[in-house]
This record gives structure tokens, C-alpha cells and sequence, in this order.
């Protein structure tokens, strides 16, 4: 399985409640200071017909209190798609709230800071894709969903971390263009046959870590077990145990539960799962990702006290950027 978008039944709890479900992560003393935008933000919800889509990436006082769904890329994406309430909240990044207004277009999408990019997303244009056909002529166009609406309107489809493969398999093609991640584009080259020509766009976060740091990790930690996302490069993801999207890293942790365990991804993933297995140590040699971190409570609090920032695509890009993400979702 490699999505685990789950209802949050925490933001329908009353708030001590919610701050035990924080507690080992959240003192008591700064407790009543979130308390005030957690509960000012439950209120506007109501008020809104609001939802917070929340990315495993979210610090732990916004995923596990104000969240009403939290998950991977393609989790939040189906939510998007799905969901009944009149304004979405993403808390994420930008290329992420862009999806759910392709999907859902009649909703009002508010990202709580206009700022919270992507290096991947910001890493190619539209025009180097016109350029990319023009060099490989009848190729397969294969979009990371980390892009803009403008980049996901030039392309053929669009994947993320969890389907990447069955994607590239599902085109039929002997050959496809995969961008704009490098190492997930030869992570998956070396799970299929298909050949893939890739852009050289790396994750910011994801990028700085090292085969080095396993096997040190290894040594300091024995019987440590490793899992990485595939934005990882290629020699980390040789050396790790399981690599996946950061849904289906936290769903291994869940089924398998290793006594030991390390996240090579973004820090905010260890702290979340953690507070789920209390009776796991995770060691956490983690990378920030200084994007999702401009997404803080009281920007969400004001984004639904002053519905900004909104999201929008201009519609003559979003009829072809959603017919990509929407092939993408009919692959199941
Ligand atoms: P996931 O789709 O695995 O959640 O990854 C999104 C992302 O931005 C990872 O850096
Ligand atoms: Fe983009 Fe990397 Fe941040 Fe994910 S972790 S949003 S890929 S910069």
C-alpha cells in the first residue's frame, strides 16, 4: 500500500485532547500558545467548511491537531479531488495546493504563505519541455507532480514518489522522458526496462544525503533499519532497506515496526511517526525542508481569517495540466 491518507480525528477532539496526542513533542509551558491559533483555527473550519490537508512533512502541532487529512503527494491529491467542503487548506507547498485546485477547481484553495516552493518545482519551465520534445521527438513527457501547473500542461502525465514505476511501465513505451528529479528518475530506471532520460533537478533536502551517512548510521546504530525516499541519490538508495514515498515509509514503519529505525528525508516525517510509536526509537539524522517550514499555525489561523492566499491557474493551462494529473489518478 502506498498511501495512507487518514482522517485526522484530532481536530474533532477538544484541545487537551489534542495536546496529548503532542505532548512528548510540545512542553507544557508552550502549550497555551498554540492552544489559542489550534483552537481559533477548528473554529474557522466550522465556520468555512473547511478542510486542512496537512503533507507528512508538517510539523507535529499542525499535523496532528489542525489536519484533517495528512499524506503523501498522491493522498492529498485524491483528497483534493473528493472532497466536499468549500475551501481547502493546504498545508504544504505551492506546487501541491496548484494540484488541488486542478482537481477540484470549484473550490477556493488557500496556501497560508505564497512563498512555500519547491527546488524541484522551481528546477524547469514549460519551455524546457518544448525543448526536451523537440531533442526526443514522440518521447513520453512524465511529470513529477513537484512542478508547476505551466510544466504539468506540457506533459503527457504526471507521477510522485508512490507510482513513479507503474507509471513509466503503464505508457507502454520503450522509452520515456521522466523530470524533473534526476535521482528519481534513475531510481526508477533501475526497478524497469524502460529507459528513461532524465533532467537534472534534485531535491534540496533530499539530495544532501550521503551513502556515507548509512553506513555511519549503521555502525552507531546496529541492527538499525534504514528507509529513504526516492528523491534520495541513487548510491543511498543501494545501501538502504526500503525506499518509498513518505506515505509508504510511515505505513512500513506501522506494519513492520523496526525497533530502530531511521527517515533518511525531511525531519518533520521522524517527529510525526514517532509520536505514533512511542515504543520505537528513531534516530534521526533528518534535513529540513526550509518550504513546508514557512507553513506555521498562525499563518494557517490567517489564512482562513482572511481566505488568502488563494490559489489559482489560469484556465487555458489547467484544461491540459489536469487531463495530466487525471490520467496520472485513472491508474489507480
Ligand atoms: P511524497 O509524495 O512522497 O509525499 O513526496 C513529496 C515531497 O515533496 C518529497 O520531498
Ligand atoms: Fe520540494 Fe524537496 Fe521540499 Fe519536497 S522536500 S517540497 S521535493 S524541496
Amino acid at each position: 500500500m502506498l498511501e495512507t491518507a487518514t482522517p485526522s480525528p484530532a481536530s474533532a477532539l477538544p484541545l487537551p485532547e489534542i495536546y496529548a496526542r503532542v505532548e512528548r513533542h510540545i512542553p507544557a509551558f508552550e502549550w497555551p500558545i498554540l492552544a489559542d491559533d489550534i483552537g481559533e483555527i477548528l473554529r474557522l473550519k466550522r465556520q468555512r467548511n473547511a478542510v486542512v490537508l496537512a503533507h507528512n512533512y508538517q510539523t507535529p502541532d499542525i499535523f496532528h491537531t489542525v489536519a484533517d487529512i495528512v499524506g503523501d503527494s498522491l493522498a492529498l491529491a485524491r483528497e483534493a479531488a473528493r472532497t466536499d467542503a468549500d475551501v481547502i487548506v493546504l498545508a504544504g507547498v505551492h506546487f501541491m495546493a496548484e494540484t488541488a485546485k486542478l482537481l477540484n477547481p470549484g473550490k477556493t484553495v488557500l496556501i497560508p504563505d505564497l512563498e512555500a516552493g519547491c527546488s524541484l518545482a522551481a528546477s524547469i519551465t514549460a519551455a524546457d519541455i518544448r525543448l526536451m520534445r523537440e531533442r526526443h521527438p514522440g518521447v513520453p513527457v512524465v511529470s513529477y507532480v513537484n512542478t508547476s501547473a505551466e510544466v504539468k500542461a506540457e506533459s503527457d502525465i504526471c507521477c510522485t514518489s508512490a507510482n513513479a514505476k507503474k507509471i513509466v511501465e503503464g505508457l507502454g513505451a520503450p522509452r520515456v522522458i521522466m523530470l524533473p528529479d534526476e535521482y528519481l528518475a534513475r531510481n526508477t530506471a533501475a526497478q524497469t526496462k524502460v529507459e528513461i532520460i532524465a533532467w537534472k533537478g534534485h531535491c534540496e533536502v533530499h539530495e544532501r544525503f550521503t551513502a556515507e551517512d548509512v553506513r555511519s548510521v549503521r555502525e552507531s546504530h546496529p541492527g538499525i533499519v534504514v528507509l529513504a525516499h526516492p528523491e534520495c541519490p541513487p548510491d543511498v538508495i543501494a545501501e538502504c532497506d526500503f525506499t518509498g514515498s513518505t506515505a509508504a515509509m510511515a505505513d512500513y514503519v506501522g506494519k513492520q515496526r523496526p525497533a530502530r529505525v531511521v527517515l533518511l528525508t525531511e525531519c518533520s516525517m521522524s517527529d510525526n511517526v514517532a509520536l505514533q510509536y512511542p515504543e520505537l526509537e528513531f534516530v534521526r539524522p533528518c534535513n529540513l525542508c526550509p518550504h513546508m517550514k514557512r507553513i506555521t499555525l498562525p499563518k494557517i489561523r490567517r489564512a482562513l481569517e482572511t481566505m488568502s492566499h488563494e490559489v489559482t491557474v489560469d484556465p487555458e493551462i489547467a484544461v491540459r495540466a489536469r487531463r495530466a494529473v487525471e490520467r496520472m489518478m485513472a491508474f489507480g
